[in-house]
C-alpha cells in the first residue's frame, strides 16, 4: 500500500540529502536510457515518483516550449515551488487508475518506485494505459540479490552480509520483492508492451562514494524494521553504516536494471 512507503517518515532534510545523491549515481544512466527512447523537443513525458525532480526538470529541458512534463509523486515536498520548473507537479498515486490521462503520453519513466509498492503490476498497467500507441515506457529497478561485501575484516563483511539478508527479508515480509528489477521484461509485456531496450548497471564502489553514502543513509533509517526481521542486529546495522563511509571498504550495493517497453 502507497501510505506504507518506507521514507515517508525520514526527515525532510535527510531525505532530501538521500535523494540527490540517489540521483548523482543514477541520472547518467536515466538520461543516456532517455535519449536512446527518443526524448525530443515536443514530446508529452510524465516522470512517477520524481523524488527530488532531477529527471522531470531533464525532461522539461529536453522537451522545450512545445512539449509537456507531469511529474507525479505521492510526496511533492522534494519538487520545489509551483512555478519553479517548466513542469507540472501532480501529488497522486500511481496504483489510482485515474492518477494518469489515458493515452496522453510519449515517454513515461519510473526509477526505485515499482520496488515499493505491493502491486506493481497494476502501476505498469496504469501506466501502459497512459502510453499513446507506440509511447515508450522506462523502467528502472533494483536487484538488492547482487549485493555483496569486499571488507577484508571478517567481522565487517559478515555485518554487511547480514543487513543485505535483513534488507531482502524486509521488503519479502512486507510483500514486496527486492529483486524487482528482473522482473521487469514480464511486468512490460504483460501489460501489453514490447520490450525494446535494456541495461544493467553493477557499480562495485568503495564507502564515502556517493552510492555508498546513500545506501548507509538508507540502512540507517531503515533500522528498526531491519532489526525487527530478526537478520541483523543493532550492532551489524552500525557496522553497515560504518563500512558505507570507509574508503578501504569496498561493496556491490545493489544493481540497477533499465527495460524499456513500447506500447503496441
Ligand atoms: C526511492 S524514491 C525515487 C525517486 C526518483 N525516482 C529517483 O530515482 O531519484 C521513490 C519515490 O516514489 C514515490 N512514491 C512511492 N510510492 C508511490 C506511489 N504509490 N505513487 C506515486 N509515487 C510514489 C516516493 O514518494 C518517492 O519520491
Amino acid at each position: 500500500m502507497s501510505d506504507q512507503y518506507v521514507f515517508l517518515s525520514n526527515d525532510d532534510a535527510r531525505e532530501l540529502a538521500r535523494l540527490e545523491m540517489l540521483q548523482s549515481v543514477h541520472d547518467p544512466m536515466t538520461c543516456a536510457m532517455l535519449a536512446r527512447a527518443g526524448l525530443r523537443p515536443g514530446l508529452a513525458c510524465a516522470e512517477i515518483g520524481a523524488g527530488a525532480g532531477s529527471i522531470a526538470r531533464h525532461m522539461a529541458e529536453k522537451t522545450g516550449p512545445g512539449g509537456r512534463v507531469v511529474a507525479l509523486d505521492l510526496d511533492l515536498r522534494f519538487l520545489g515551488s509551483p512555478g519553479a520548473g517548466d513542469f507540472e507537479r501532480r501529488q497522486a498515486d500511481i496504483l489510482d487508475e485515474a492518477a494518469l490521462e489515458p493515452g496522453a503520453y510519449d515517454l513515461i519513466h519510473t526509477r526505485f518506485l515499482l520496488v515499493h509498492l505491493a502491486d506493481p503490476a497494476d502501476a505498469v498497467r496504469n501506466i501502459s494505459r497512459a502510453l499513446k500507441p507506440g509511447g515508450v515506457f522506462l523502467a528502472e529497478e533494483p536487484d538488492f540479490g547482487a549485493a555483496g561485501s569486499g571488507a577484508a575484516d571478517g567481522e565487517v563483511r559478515g555485518a554487511v552480509h547480514a543487513v543485505n539478508a535483513a534488507v531482502l527479508a524486509m521488503y519479502g515480509d512486507a510483500g514486496r520483492d527486492p529483486r524487482l528489477g528482473l522482473a521487469l521484461p514480464a511486468l512490460l509485456r504483460a501489460a501489453g508492451m514490447e520490450v525494446v531496450d535494456s541495461e544493467v548497471a553493477a557499480p562495485f564502489a568503495p564507502g564515502g562514494t556517493q552510492i555508498a553514502l546513500m545506501m548507509g543513509a538508507s540502512i540507517d533509517h531503515l533500522r528498526p524494521r531491519l532489526v525487527a526481521t530478526g537478520r541483523a542486529n543493532a550492532g551489524q546495522v552500525d557496522g553497515y553504516c560504518a563500512a558505507a563511509g570507509d574508503p578501504g571498504v569496498w561493496a556491490a550495493y545493489y544493481t540497477t536494471i533499465s527495460v524499456a517497453g513500447c506500447r503496441r
